[in-house]
């Protein structure tokens, strides 16, 4: 009887707790592709057993894709475009922090060099300039339970003043911060080091094992942000972030929101 009302007051967990233990295959390099995340996306689609942490790196993407549906702009030979697979089980709360968790081994890269940021949920910056952004696409189920997700990374290294111009956004570059001339192929590897950690902490703790490094990184609690979802724009002073990685807002009226999507600014 005690046991089957602790089984009703307590949340059952659908999902056992699950040591993470990621690594990345070698790089498979291509010359060019349309982009690195739609070419692992129909490989994983085709087989589900394509290995975890497949990683498929291009020298020239000529349809890369970015968040909500824009372009991601990438000369070629100038900068890292690279996508690798997430095949392994995890629970389906963990799912939406994963490009957080890779967002954090982006500055832990690029910090040898510049002083990056974070602006919620995963665009990378230095000063208020995008140098970095990731795009996770979940496939579907791979097989005994795994989840299969896409994640592309891309990464301006050598892109120089013409190229950041002729982006509708502010960009920079590695170069462009430090006057300095890189080794594309050796930065990608010092990413993909990077992100061994933090993708561990994420795959067994979700947003709770990346908090700390993510929160040190991103807006301070208290900052006034103006959040723009679709037509819609809220302001309001930062609170934190919620147990999956959700941006929270406290109203003028006193409401505490939270955003599950959204483009911030400062208001
Ligand atoms: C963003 O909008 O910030 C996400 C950009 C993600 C770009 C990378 S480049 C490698 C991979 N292939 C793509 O087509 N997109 C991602």
């Amino acid at each position: 009887m005690i046991a089957a009302m602790r089984s009703i007051a307590q949340p059952v967990r659908r999902f056992p707790i699950i040591r993470s233990n990621f690594r990345f295959q070698p790089v498979e390099w291509h010359d060019s592709l349309p982009s690195t995340n739609t070419f692992l996306v129909e490989r994983a689609k085709l087989d589900p057993a394509t290995p975890h942490g497949t990683v498929v790196a291009a020298r020239a993407q000529t349809a890369g894709r970015g968040r909500q549906q824009r372009a991601w702009v990438a000369a070629p030979n100038e900068n890292i475009t690279v996508s690798f697979l997430w095949n392994a089980p995890v629970a389906p709360e963990f799912v939406p922090s994963m490009a957080q968790a890779i967002s954090v081994g982006i500055c832990e890269t690029i910090e040898a060099y510049v002083v990056p940021t974070i602006k919620w949920p995963n665009d990378v910056l230095v000063g208020r300039k995008k140098i970095g952004g990731i795009l996770c696409e979940r496939v579907g189920e791979g097989l005994d339970g795994c989840a299969l997700i896409v994640a592309g990374i891309g990464l301006n290294v050598n892109m120089g003043r013409e190229g950041a111009d002729a982006i509708d956004q502010p960009v920079t570059s590695l170069a462009l911060e430090t006057g300095g001339a890189f080794v594309t192929d050796a930065v990608l590897l010092q990413l993909l080091d990077a992100l061994v950690a933090p993708l561990n902490a994420w795959g067994s703790q979700g947003f709770a094992g990346i908090r700390d490094t993510y929160a040190g990184r991103s807006a301070a609690v208290g900052t006034p942000l103006r959040i723009r979802d679709g037509d819609k724009h809220t302001m309001g002073i930062f609170q934190g972030y919620s147990e999956q990685g959700a941006l929270v807002l406290r109203l003028d009226s006193g409401e505490e929101r939270v955003f599950y999507s959204g483009d911030i600014s400062g208001a």
